[in-house]
């Protein structure tokens, strides 16, 4: 048997259907280059122990028992809920060593928690030779997401094991890869770290103030999710790029967008985009623009002018892979 395995899976950027996916409507996401990789060892003495510079966790020990309590610190949480998530299902009888490393910042907001859940109950699937269906992976690796931030569609989840370009619907009730060959987009980051599940909520309780005004808003963004699909499989960037500029509006409106951003995407459209919008939950991490090839360095040094950084990126990247 195997002891050590290493895995990687892609980050993500969510194109169209932000906040509406987790109410149960459709988005666009696409998978980038950037990875994350995590190895796993079983080890023979019955402890939980993780390596996990990046986010600041060295040395992190306590017993397989423990595993989910007591105080978690911020950077293991989401890598000790997935090894007891995958425990109680397949006991694994051993102790585990996980050991991960990103090409990405963690603020950039390209989902390491979701792909470092994807990676880890892979990389234990393979030590412990169970064959997981990409649903089942999803599944457990959703779980683990909603056990930690009570809230959230799975669209980073399915993105970090399908790769690809996928259409979503929140909780995964459909997970389609969409065929197209690659999204032109220049990716800007703000700076600014947006915290996902603290914005969620606040659109959630903003929906319960005024369900009529936002099942009217989600509506709209199922349209341009529609019509963005359509416009992404026939390689009409330019119709996509309205898409996001509309989207846009739907961000502002359930008061996402910070003036950073604002300011970034507005000079994106200016120097010459199809069209620009924030990706994800909002209140900072990254922007994203649809380009021609002709405008690609003027709408990145647009977003740099107005004080964004530009994150080279390759899109439509494959998905969980076993190394
Ligand atoms: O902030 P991100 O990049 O994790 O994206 C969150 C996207 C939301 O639709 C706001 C939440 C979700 O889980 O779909």
């Amino acid at each position: 048997m195997q002891t050590s395995v290493t895995v990687s899976a892609p980050g993500k950027l969510l194109l169209l259907g932000d906040h509406a996916v987790v109410h149960t409507r459709p988005c666009l996401v696409t998978s980038v280059s950037q990875r994350m990789k995590v190895k796993v060892s079983l080890l023979d003495s019955p402890h939980f122990e993780l390596q996990a510079v990046d986010v600041g966790i060295n040395g992190y020990k306590k017993p397989m028992t423990d595993l989910g309590k007591n105080k978690i610190p911020k950077g293991a949480k989401f890598v000790e809920i997935a090894v007891r998530n995958f425990n109680s299902h397949y006991l694994l009888k051993r102790g585990v060593l996980v050991e991960t490393s990103s090409e990405f910042s963690s603020n950039f907001g390209f989902g390491s928690s979701s792909a470092s859940t994807v990676c880890i109950i892979k990389a234990l699937s393979e030590l412990l030779e169970i064959h997981l269906t990409k649903k089942e992976l999803f599944d457990l690796a959703y779980k683990t997401v909603l056990d930690i931030q009570g809230v959230g569609s799975g669209f980073d989840i399915a993105s970090a094991i399908y790769g690809g370009t996928l259409y979503f619907v929140g909780g995964g009730s459909v997970i389609e890869p969409i065929r197209v060959s690659n999204v032109p987009l220049v990716v800007g980051y703000s700076g600014q770290k947006g915290d996902t599940a603290v914005l969620v909520k606040m659109v959630v309780a903003q929906m319960k103030e005024n369900p009529a005004l936002y099942e009217t808003l989600f509506d709209a963004s199922t349209q341009y999710v529609e019509e963005g699909k359509r416009a992404l499989v026939s390689g009409d960037f330019e119709s996509f790029g309205r898409m996001m500029n509309k989207n846009e509006e739907l961000l502002y409106a359930y008061g996402v967008e910070t003036p950073k951003l604002a300011s970034m995407i507005h000079a994106a459209r200016s120097a010459g985009a199809y069209g620009a919008k924030l990706s994800g939950a909002g209140g900072g991490d990254c922007m994203i623009a649809v380009v021609s090839p002709e405008k690609r360095e003027a709408v990145a040094k647009a977003i740099e002018k107005s004080g964004g950084q530009v994150i080279p990126v390759e899109t439509n990247i494959s998905g969980v892979m076993v190394k």
